[in-house]
């Protein structure tokens, strides 16, 4: 029988309350709220539902490249890596790995932090010889990686292409950030969602079960439930599009009314059809992309694509 080490560590990432986030999202002119509040336990359930739809194609095409490329990847990045992963949500993608790469410590890191303890317990029964620390944080505020952890032999793991979620220049400076955190000779493999057939996109963020609007919508009974906001989400309607001006997926919550919101003695008008800007999901071709990684100090060492190319993981180098 195998010790098993599991920790958690707790950045306390809701410094920046979403009651904050409500009052300067709202005010704005064209108002939006950033997608990391969609994360509550229920938006993190929701989203693992999405990974289930038949239309929403990433999730299983990210995962039949890993599994296709494990061999490759382990021959790239060796093994005993200290692994870590930004916004590891359900942590299914990092399985397909584990048992090739061996990391010496695995961390999983979340804002969801009630199934961020879930999903590391679950990972150590599975993988019982794997050190696992989880951690709550910001991934937008800091990467906490332990000082003992030598630099260069460290791996970030980020799937699900949630670099997308950033504008460009976030992104670049997300990417530069984890090319401090993993220091000369560190290793990111990240996952990234490219350009495509605008309605392969139209449906992958529309899916005909109505889970993706279901966790739209989530975000405004979190509001109402922990705000206080006299938002009702009978009276906001999902829309997702794609943007090819900016190439980006679009995601909206849009009023169907004329409508008052108060919140501590703010008051926000919304007129019948605007829109609350709730993600963007940027698209990437393999060449965007690698002038971006390029850009933030990160050098290509491979990509994979599946034969449609509807996704692509890139494996970089510090
Ligand atoms: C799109 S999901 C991807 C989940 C997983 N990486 C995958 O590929 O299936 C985004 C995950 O990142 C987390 N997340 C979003 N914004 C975050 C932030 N600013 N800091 C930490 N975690 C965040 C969410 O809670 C969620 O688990």
């Amino acid at each position: 029988m195998m010790d098993k080490t599991i920790t958690f560590h707790d950045h306390n990432p809701r410094i920046e309350s979403l009651q904050e986030a409500v009052i300067k999202g709202l005010s704005k002119e064209f108002k939006s709220i950033a997608p990391k509040y969609f994360y509550d336990e229920r938006g993190s359930q929701l989203f693992a539902e999405i990974c289930e739809q038949p239309e929403y194609y990433p999730p299983y095409i990210e995962r039949t490249i890993l599994s296709g490329s494990v061999d490759e990847i382990l021959y790239l990045t060796g093994t005993e890596r200290i692994t870590f992963e930004p916004g590891a949500g359900e942590a299914t993608k990092i399985r397909l790995l584990l048992d090739a790469l061996k990391p010496s410590a695995y961390l999983p890191m979340d804002i969801s932090c009630e199934y961020l303890k879930q999903a590391a317990a679950e990972i150590v029964d599975e993988f019982p010889w794997l050190p696992v620390h989880a951690v709550c944080v910001d991934f937008t505020h800091s990467i906490p990686i332990p000082n003992t952890a030598p630099e260069g032999n460290r791996l970030a793991f980020f799937p699900g292409s949630s670099i997308g979620n950033f504008t460009p220049n976030e992104a670049l400076n997300f990417l530069s950030m984890v090319r401090s955190t993993i220091g000369q000779g560190g290793m990111l493999l990240i996952g990234v969602d490219t350009k495509k057939e605008p309605a392969i996109l139209h449906a992958a963020y529309n899916d005909a079960a109505g889970v993706t609007a279901k966790f739209n919508l989530n975000l405004i009974h979190r509001i109402r439930n922990e705000t206080g906001v006299d938002c009702d989400p009978e009276n906001f309607e999902h829309q997702a599009f794609y943007n090819a001006d900016l190439g980006r997926v679009e995601m909206h919550l849009i009023s169907r009314c004329e409508q008052t919101l108060h919140l501590n003695g703010h008051r926000f008008q919304l007129h019948e059809g605007e829109t609350l800007h709730t993600e963007n999901s940027y698209k990437y071709s393999p060449d965007e992309f690698i002038r971006l990684a390029e850009r933030a100090g990160l050098q290509p060492i491979r990509h994979w694509l599946d034969d449609e190319k509807l996704f692509a993981v890139y494996l970089l180098q510090a």
